[in-house]
């Protein structure tokens, strides 16, 4: 890096970004498993936490779990039923509730309903840091799997079920030392539209 700037580079890097979106419907196909693995080891090289993480030490883990399969299953019944069990443990804000519901009846998109529900699991004793290194992780995956031309979504109600003996059974990691976060991945059903680029002098207050 000799700060000489590659606009291909530049162009090809913001055009991701620009075309990145919430895919929330896919195509039957399912995705190569080895098009997943591009996918997984850029979220692998995504930044984390080194100073909270257990021995300065990265143990970033991926799960897939392809639809149709037992763990898939497994894993939609062990959040439907974490929500249910929340909903029915006392008063929960209002926002919160409105979004447990359709979890615990069941509807939880992107875990068996996608090709693919991908599990991204961070060891530590800092979990709201460790959450932080997952987003910078799904955010890495979200890129190359768009690169890729493929869809993804993600899929928040797994960050709650770290501390699930059931999910974590499914995983086979201990309870509670891990943070999850979760997404879904396959060919998009249709193509995204385009939208406008949202303006940076908008958000931007530069100070004297
Ligand atoms: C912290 C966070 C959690 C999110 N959780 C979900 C989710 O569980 N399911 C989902 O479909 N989208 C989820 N989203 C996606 C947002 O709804 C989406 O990014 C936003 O509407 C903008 O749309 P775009 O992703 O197409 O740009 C989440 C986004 C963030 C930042």
């Amino acid at each position: 890096m000799d700060g000489t700037i590659n606009q291909e580079r530049v162009a090809a890097v913001a055009h991701v970004i620009g075309e990145r979106r919430s895919v929330r419907s896919f195509a039957d196909e399912a995705p190569a498993r080895e098009t997943l693995e591009r996918i997984l080891a850029a979220g692998l090289a995504a930044p984390y936490a080194a100073a909270m993480a257990p021995g300065s030490a990265l143990d970033r883990r991926f799960f897939v779990l392809p639809r149709g399969s037992g763990a898939a299953a497994t894993a939609k019944a062990a959040i439907q039923a974490h929500a249910a069990a929340a909903l029915a443990g006392g008063a929960l804000p209002a926002p919160l509730r409105a979004r447990l519901e359709p979890v615990s009846q069941g509807r939880i998109l992107g875990v068996d309903t996608a090709p693919y529900y991908v599990v991204v699991a961070e060891r530590g004793a800092m979990m709201p840091v460790q959450q932080q290194s997952l987003a910078h992780t799904l955010e890495n995956m979200w890129l190359m799997a768009t690169a890729l031309g493929l869809g993804m979504h993600l899929v928040s109600a797994t960050t709650t079920m770290g501390d699930d003996p059931a999910f974590c059974r499914i995983l086979d990691l201990p309870v509670g030392e891990y943070a999850l976060n979760g997404c879904a991945l396959g060919v998009p059903a249709q193509p995204s539209e385009a939208r406008p680029a949202p303006d940076v002098g908008d958000a931007t207050t530069w100070l004297d």
